[in-house]
């Protein structure tokens, strides 16, 4: 694809060729994610970040990707802070911020709406995510994260086992993330969820069309004891009709310590997209594991930096100048 001032909505966009290339733009930003080098390639540009949903890590990470390039951030965070209260159209408010911005980032609880911002503004969108949809970037940095957690211990994207497990019916990450592994070949998959929260049929099929084996399963342990990479993730409570029918499924599927490691393999990988519940009773990744070498998870929110510092250099045509405008600290 032609990354200049592309949109990047959906991961059905990308060929593998690109992934590659995302990845190999964002290894070149280590020293600059770590702060031994500093560039300015995007001083003067401006980045509209605007988060109609909670957001931490990938609103922070967006932010700080931009700012560590030399850009500038200007923020709209829920929808109360916006004219949209007022009623204004996704389209106003597209030709309105795309003519302040160079770049902008969004989330927005409705699917679909992201797009239809994108098909206003008159410069790139990215996709924070929009509803139970897609997480653009949050598949491409955890693929980003399988690669390197992979190839740590001799092994690669092809042929891989993963099980996902938890709410994968309204978990836009796992989502985003199967459609990518469709790319790969020979990968193994195993869905874990509670029936009725079980991952969408149209993205089942397409990884079996893709050739990959994928098992369906409500056995946390079984599963976990047959796989490279766990990839936990929260009941999506935002998603459901109230907080007594999320409830139902909350601590259904706990990985703690114990669990893990009575079942799973030595070099398993544990991940989650975050945030994870962390009211006692609801725990899906107990912090009983924050130590263990196997969790992922802080790797993953780290990575997030440099994928998302990539996409910003290849949309905005600088990825070749970001050394040109450096100096070491
Ligand atoms: N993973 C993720 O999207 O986290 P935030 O909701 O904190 O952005």
């Amino acid at each position: 694809m032609d990354f200049i001032g592309a949109n990047i909505l959906s991961v059905s966009q990308f060929e593998r060729g690109d992934i590659d290339r995302v990845f190999q733009v964002a290894d070149k930003m280590t020293p600059y994610a770590r702060r031994e080098r500093v560039t300015r390639v995007l001083e003067g540009a401006i980045l509209g970040n605007m988060f109609l949903e909670p957001s931490t890590r990938t609103r922070l990470s967006f932010g700080a990707a931009f700012n560590l390039l030399g850009g500038t951030v200007r923020e709209t965070v829920g929808i109360k802070a916006s004219a949209m209260a007022k009623g204004e159209s996704l389209y106003d408010t597209a030709r309105v911020l795309s003519g302040y911005s160079d770049v902008i980032c969004m989330r927005h609880p409705q699917e679909g709406s992201v797009a239809e911002f994108a098909a206003a503004s008159r410069v790139p969108v990215i996709n924070g995510g929009d509803g139970a949809n897609e997480h653009p970037t949050q598949a491409l940095l955890d693929l980003y994260t399988i690669r390197k957690e992979l190839e740590a211990n001799g092994r690669s994207l092809d042929a891989f086992r993963i099980a996902m497990i938890g709410d994968l019916k309204y978990g836009r990450t796992v989502h985003s993330l199967c459609k990518l592994l469709c790319l790969f070949s020979n990968v193994q998959i195993i869905l874990v969820s509670p029936p009725e929260l079980a991952m969408p049929e149209a993205v089942v099929e397409k990884l079996r069309s893709a050739g990959h084996q994928v098992k369906i399963s409500d056995q946390l342990e079984s599963a976990i004891s047959q796989v490279d990479i766990v990839y936990s993730t929260r009941i999506q409570e935002e998603r459901f009709a109230s907080q007594e029918e999320a409830n139902l499924y909350r601590g259904r599927f706990r990985l703690n310590r114990e669990i893990f490691t009575r079942y799973a393999q030595p070099n398993t990988v544990i991940m989650h997209p975050l945030p994870r519940d962390s009211r006692a009773e609801a725990n899906e990744l107990d912090t009983d594991l924050n130590e263990h070498p196997s969790l992922a998870i802080f790797r993953q929110t780290d990575n997030g930096l440099l994928v998302r510092m990539a996409l910003f250099a290849l949309l905005l045509g600088v990825e070749g100048k970001v050394d040109h405008y450096a100096r070491e600290v």
